[in-house]
């Protein structure tokens, strides 16, 4: 935590084109700096930097923010290390929440650990590249692979001498204690109290930390013999869980945020030779079954998943469990097929870049199309095996958390099955029950997010609308910009889980309370939002959210009045600044946070009430006191208001404090 006081200096420090700067070329152009963007591709410059105003923006994307949302982007940290990193790079010092002995003691262990792994980072390149042994057994033995320099190198591989001690003799010279040695796997002691290397006689595929250090290694043998494992792997240790990496993500993260797109392979070669032909947006599970982390780091960068199946239908059929996982997260999975008996790095080597890419294009198709094909040739026309693969089936479609693409893929497969349509959805809805049950039996705070929260007062009937602007514009920023963010898990009469999306919650709360926005361009963009989101197919457009789609679509609109209204709302201080941008960053960097987004949506529906309500109030007192008869009616108008702007801002109290 760092205090707000630092927070204010760090910012008032930043200077977002020297920021900025480090990353992209910027050139000048009259106050402001414009580059190309580099969250998206283009050829012209549409980003630019203001100085003075201290934010960045691109006309193409709609990207835009302060200093430390820019590095929140682009480096993908979270909003603390962004501050962090502006506040070294300004030399502010930041206080932060004293830490326990233990956890002093912890976070010295882990950089020790950490210096220790790029210390032996730093001998296998070196050993690769320089001692006569690496350069004729490990070098060239990359060089047969066909790998080139260049990848060689920025994939930082190396090789550890076949001597059973080189390196670990090499490090204690060096100062390196035994302890960490040991502790990050790196050697083993003996029986007798010495030390021989892990890695001995391999090649050496380090594993990057998201934030660029050495954090463990993998080695493969060069023995061709059966009996020596192929790869070993460094142990899982204070600094490296295997279930929290993903291998070349470091050097994939920004093209996959680039294409928006990751494609996932098996294996340290297949993201290398990939790498090597120009598909950089790729990253491995290292052999085993996908975890649930490795999918959220995925989703830090896209939800657009395609994992490559070599051609092998035992592997396949063993993977698509895993690939469930990754649908009920929410992504979107496609798969491609490798032709039978090649590997991405076999296919690699025989085709070339371009060759590879239009592979990708066509072979890639959609995950669930595929499951129900696969399974369907197997079972032929057995009845039996048919039923097995419709329970197969729906049981990966009820995972699913969005309703509408559950729907899409109901009827997708009611087709390709000939199952009844409603037949599915029902069995559909029964796994989804059973599992929201079971799910409820977990940790308190996951039960407070699952169910929706108290909706806030209507009021009275006789209130006529009121124009007040900022809210009105808070809540149309909400729906255009988190519009498809999910907000709350809700149980429909039928016990079928619901997930409210904001944009749905917000639209439900004003239509409730009759409410509509008085600013003109905001109602008509409101009201196009939902004409063009129940149009929207998550199949069709699945390489870009549908936000972004929404917020393109407003901002090229054919009325410049409406396109105008739009660009200034996206460029609002309030979605940069610490208003729901910011909420927004955290929220998808921690899920802990979460309710932050459902608080803060509350908090702009009810305080957009509380103003009409107050607004109404004080012109009916108005009117109260210019009337000449004392009228009944208008007494009674005005107690019931007075009543609900104290209930409102009772509950603005209790559900956002
Ligand atoms: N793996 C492992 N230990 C093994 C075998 C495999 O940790 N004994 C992991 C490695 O991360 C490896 C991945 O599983 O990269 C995929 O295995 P495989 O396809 O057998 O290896 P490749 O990376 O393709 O290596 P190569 O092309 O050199 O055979
Ligand atoms: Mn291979």
């Amino acid at each position: 935590m760092i205090d707000q006081a630092t927070v204010s200096r760090i910012m008032e420090a930043a200077n977002i084109a020297d920021i900025v700067g480090e990353f992209v070329t910027l050139r000048k152009r009259g106050v402001n700096y414009v580059a190309c963007c580099p969250f998206h591709d283009e050829k012209t410059p549409s980003f630019s930097v203001s100085p003075s105003k201290g934010i960045f923006k691109c006309f193409g994307c709609g990207k835009a923010g302060n200093a430390a949302s820019f590095l929140m982007e682009h480096e993908r940290l979270s909003y603390v290390d962004a501050l962090k990193y502006i506040a070294k790079k300004y030399g502010i010092p930041v206080e932060e929440k004293e830490l326990t002995p233990e956890q002093i003691r912890l976070n010295n262990d882990r950089e020790s650990m950490m210096v220790v792994s790029a210390y032996a980072s730093k001998f296998f390149i070196d050993a690769l590249h320089h001692s006569e042994e690496g350069k004729a057994i490990g070098m060239s033995y990359f060089k047969e692979r066909g790998f080139t320099k260049t990848v060689v190198e920025k994939f930082q591989l190396g090789y550890s001498p076949a001597k059973r001690s080189s390196f670990s003799d090499a490090a204690i010279a060096a100062g390196y204690k035994s302890e960490f040695l040991e502790r990050t796997g790196l050697s083993i002691k003996r029986d007798d109290g010495a030390l021989f290397d892990r890695f001995a006689g391999r090649v050496i595929f380090p594993v990057i930390s998201l934030s660029g250090r050495v954090i463990a290694f993998g080695g493969r043998t060069l023995q061709t013999d059966k009996k020596t494992a192929k790869y070993i792997n460094s142990p899982e240790s204070d600094i490296y869980q295997k279930r929290n990496n993903l291998y070349g993500l470091f050097l994939a993260k920004q093209a996959i945020s680039k294409t928006d797109k990751c494609y996932l392979v098996e294996g340290y070669t297949d993201v290398i030779s990939m790498y090597q032909a120009g598909i950089e947006n790729v990253v491995a599970s290292s052999g085993t079954s996908l975890t649930e982390e490795q999918i959220k780091l995925i989703k830090r960068f896209t939800q657009n998943v395609t994992v490559l199946f070599d051609g092998d239908a035992a592997g396949i059929k063993a993977s698509l469990r895993g690939i469930d996982m990754l649908l009920s997260q929410g992504m979107n999975i496609k798969v491609a097929l490798l032709p039978d008996g090649e590997d991405p790095d076999s296919f690699a080597r025989k085709n070339n870049a371009e060759q590879f890419h239009s592979f990708l294009d066509t072979a890639e198709q959609d995950f669930l199309s595929f499951k129900i094909k696969l399974l369907l040739g197997e079972a032929k026309n057995d009845p039996l095996k048919k039923a097995e693969v419709v329970h197969e089936v729906v049981r990966s479609i009820a995972v699913i958390p969005d309703r509408i693409t559950r729907s899409i893929y109901a009827a997708e497969c009611s087709k390709a099955l000939e199952v009844e349509e409603g037949v599915l959805l029902a069995e559909i809805a029964n796994i989804r029950k059973e599992k929201l049950t079971a799910e409820k039996v977990e940790t308190n705070r996951e039960r407070e997010l699952s169910e929706p929260p108290e909706a806030s007062p209507v009021i009275p009937s006789f209130v006529s609308n009121i124009f007040c602007n900022d809210q009105e514009k808070e809540l149309l920023m909400y729906v255009l910009k988190h519009g498809r963010e999910e907000l709350f898990k809700d149980v429909d009469q039928e016990g079928t889980e619901q997930i409210i999306h904001v944009d749905e919650y917000i639209i439900q709360d004003l239509v409730n309370d009759k409410l509509e926005l008085q600013n003109l361009q905001y109602r008509r963009i409101f009201e196009e939002y939902y004409r063009e989101m129940s149009k929207y197919n998550p199949q069709e457009n699945s390489a870009e959210s549908p936000e972004l789609i929404l917020l393109k679509y407003f901002i090229n609109h054919e009325d410049p009045a409406v396109a105008s209204t739009a660009a200034n709302l996206l460029t609002d201080p309030l979605m940069q600044g610490s208003g729901i941008y910011e909420i927004s960053k955290i929220w998808n960097a921690h899920a802990e946070v979460e309710i932050n987004m459902a608080k803060a949506v509350l908090k702009a529906i009810a305080t957009y009430k509380l103003k009409i309500v107050g607004m109404a109030r004080h012109k009916l007192s108005e009117r109260i006191k210019e009337e000449v008869n004392e009228s009944e009616e208008l007494l009674k108008n005005f107690s019931e208001l007075n009543e609900q702007y104290k209930l409102l801002a009772a509950y603005l109290e209790r559900v956002v404090c």
